[in-house]
């Protein structure tokens, strides 16, 4: 019996994700300069600690999945709370600055010379280990070739659930377990 698609995704959003743009350098017409491009993922997980490698899955039909196959690493960058405006601009919203402008993120190169997001709160540049075809998506397993994260200051990452986006919640109440000064 075949699963009804839209109670498929209904469904999967019950499991709360963090939000990634997975980012890596196309080379248009063949040439030798590289562009930067992004899209947005949700599907992202550690796979293996040793050796350290993640996985993503991106859809075949998506603009990044050729220029990931090709040139054989992506960086996953983990978004930041107030980057929502990025992971829309990746996800092919109608924005300006546009997808084609690298939606005008700051970015810098990493270790392993891809493009970083300054929104993330943590990244991975990855080279591929393993592509394996699942249905209409492709699971690139990377191997972590760098990996940072922001520890200067306390960065909280961009939620995604039930299709929005959420934040954590900092200021939840809790009960007084001794007493108060009178
Ligand atoms: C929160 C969110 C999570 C997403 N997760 C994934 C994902 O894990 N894999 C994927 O292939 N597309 C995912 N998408 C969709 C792509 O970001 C978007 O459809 C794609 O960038 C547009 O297609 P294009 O790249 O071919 O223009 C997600 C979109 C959003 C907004």
């Amino acid at each position: 019996m075949a699963i009804d698609g839209e109670l498929f995704r209904r469904v999967l959003g019950y499991f709360p994700t963090g939000v990634a743009v997975v980012t890596s350098l196309a080379t248009p017409n063949g040439g030798r300069a590289s562009v930067p491009w992004g899209t947005t993922v949700n599907a992202f997980s550690s796979v293996s600690l040793d050796p350290p490698l993640v996985l993503v899955c991106i859809g075949r039909e998506r603009s990044i999945h050729p220029i990931v196959r090709r040139s054989g690493r992506f960086a996953v960058n983990i978004l930041a709370e107030d980057a929502q405006a990025l992971s829309d601009c990746f996800a092919g919203a109608p924005v300006t600055p546009s997808r084609a402008e690298f939606c005008g993120a700051s970015h810098h190169p990493g270790p392993f010379g891809l493009p970083i997001l300054d929104a993330a709160v943590a990244a991975f540049e990855c080279s591929v280990e393993a592509a394996h075809d699942a249905g209409d998506h492709t699971i690139f397993i990377g191997r972590v070739e760098s990996a940072e994260a922001h520890t200067d200051q306390p960065a909280f990452p961009l939620l995604y659930y039930r299709g929005h986006y959420l934040r954590i919640e900092r200021a939840a109440p809790a009960d007084l377990l001794g007493k108060p000064e009178s």
